[in-house]
This record gives C-alpha cells, structure tokens and sequence, in this order.
C-alpha cells in the first residue's frame, strides 16, 4: 500500500507510523527523519535545511519533493510505503502524484490525524527523542523505565530544537497556513480518512485501522 499521513505537529504521526509501516510491512518515511539525517552529516545542504526547521518554516518544495522521492527510489519502497509529513502543501502534493504516474503507480489513502492546539503543545513541549533509534517518549505519557535512556536500545534521549514553545506555536500556524489547504486538495481526490488523534496511542491506532480497513476492504 502507498499511504500518507499528515498531521499538525505533534500529533502523533511518527509514533503512529511504526505501528502502521509495521503491520503493513512497508518502510515509514519521514521528510523530518530525512532532514535530521541530512543536518546531522553537517553539509552545506543540512545547514540550509536547518534553518528552516530550527525556525519552525517549511523546507522549499523543490528541494524536499527530491530529497523524498529519491528515498521512495530505493528498493525497499517498491512495494509500498507509508510517508510521514510529505507532502504539506498542494505543491508538494503535485509533485508527488507526477512522480507516483511517471512510476506508474497512485496513492491508496491519505490519513489526516487531528488534535487540539493544546494537547499538541503539552505532547510537544514533554517529548525527547532517542538519538541512537529516533523513538519518540514523552516524559509524562510514555516516561522511559531509566531517565534519560531510550527503553528500546538504551541511547540518549534529548530535546529537538524545534520543540520550544515558541517554534511549537510557529509550527503551528505554518501548518494552518500552509498544510490545512492540502486537506480539500485531498478530500476533492476522494483519498482523505480524517482521524481523531486524541486518546492513547492504540486506540488512535485502531481508528487509523478501521479508516483504511473501510476504503480498502
Ligand atoms: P517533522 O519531524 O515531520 O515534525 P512535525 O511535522 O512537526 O511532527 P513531529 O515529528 O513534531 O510530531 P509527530 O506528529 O511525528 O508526533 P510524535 O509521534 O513524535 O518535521 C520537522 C521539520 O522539518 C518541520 O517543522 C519542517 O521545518 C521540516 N519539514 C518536514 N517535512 C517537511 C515537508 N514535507 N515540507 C517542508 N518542510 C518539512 O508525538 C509527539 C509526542 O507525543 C511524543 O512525545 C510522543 O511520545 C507523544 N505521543 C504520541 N502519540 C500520543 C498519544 N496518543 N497520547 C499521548 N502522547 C502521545
């Protein structure tokens, strides 16, 4: 299957994404994961692309389209996959569905998760991230079992630099400005399957499951 999950920051899709492209069997590919990869290489590319995300603005279309569809290239995305945060504009959105036909193939579905600006702010503000496997825990959701160390492979857990307040509020108007339009582009495509990403992380899995259970049956 070829999905697409958007989302407002924060609300859930790279924790959502393990648990889909693993019961589907695809890899989940992030274009945040993407470009963390990129900026922790130190290239001139990854100093442009973290100026960007570090002010919580949008990586120009051009450039993010091909850094995604170079990885949707790689064999292990024949198959299928499952995009996490690309595409986040209409134009983003063009580019990919002219590279899905020149592949000859189209997208299945594109779920759109939902969440309150504050739920986004609390989950945001108490997330680290594991730098050795890239888990997300929050410290009062999902607090690790040793502090400061990941459950799943012991690295270091940190704070991403975009997860201040501020930039979390910048984030989310660059998503209402710039990302909400793409909703109808998806929706007039009859592939949009909104879904409330309030509650615990399986019962917004399986609200996820039943979406797609439902156009895909
Ligand atoms: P990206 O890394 O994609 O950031 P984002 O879209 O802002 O989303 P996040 O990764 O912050 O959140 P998430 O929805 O994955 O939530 P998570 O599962 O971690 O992009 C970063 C930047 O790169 C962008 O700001 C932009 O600059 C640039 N960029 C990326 N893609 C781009 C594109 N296509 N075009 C241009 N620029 C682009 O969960 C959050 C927290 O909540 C965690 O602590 C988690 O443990 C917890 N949590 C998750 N689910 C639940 C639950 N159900 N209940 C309680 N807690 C939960």
């Amino acid at each position: 299957m070829r999905i697409v999950l958007i989302g407002p920051p924060g609300a859930g899709k790279g924790t959502q994404a393990r648990v889909l492209a693993g019961r589907l069997s695809v890899p989940a590919i992030s274009s945040g994961d993407l470009f963390r990869a990129e900026t922790s290489r130190g290239s001139a590319l990854g100093e442009l692309i973290k100026r960007h995300t570090e002010a919580g603005e949008l990586v120009p279309d051009e450039l993010t389209t091909t850094i995604v569809t170079r990885r949707l290239h790689e064999p292990d995305a024949g198959g299928g996959f499952l995009l996490d945060g690309f595409p986040r504009t209409v134009r983003q959105a063009e580019l990919l569905a002219q590279a899905l036909e020149e592949d000859k193939t189209v997208l299945d579905a594109v779920i759109a998760l939902d969440l309150p600006d504050d739920e986004i702010v609390q989950r945001l503000t108490g997330r680290r991230m594991c730098q050795a496997c890239g888990m997300a825990v929050h410290t009062v959701f999902s607090p690790p079992r040793v502090p400061g160390r990941c459950d799943g492979c012991a690295g270091a857990l940190v704070r991403r630099a975009d997860d201040t307040e501020e930039t979390v509020l910048r984030r989310l108007a660059v998503y209402a400005e710039q990302t909400v339009p793409l909703l109808r582009w998806y929706a007039d495509r009859e592939l949009l399957l909104p879904v409330d990403a309030k509650g615990a992380v399986p019962e917004v899995s399986d609200r996820m499951r039943a979406a797609l259970a439902a156009v895909t049956r």
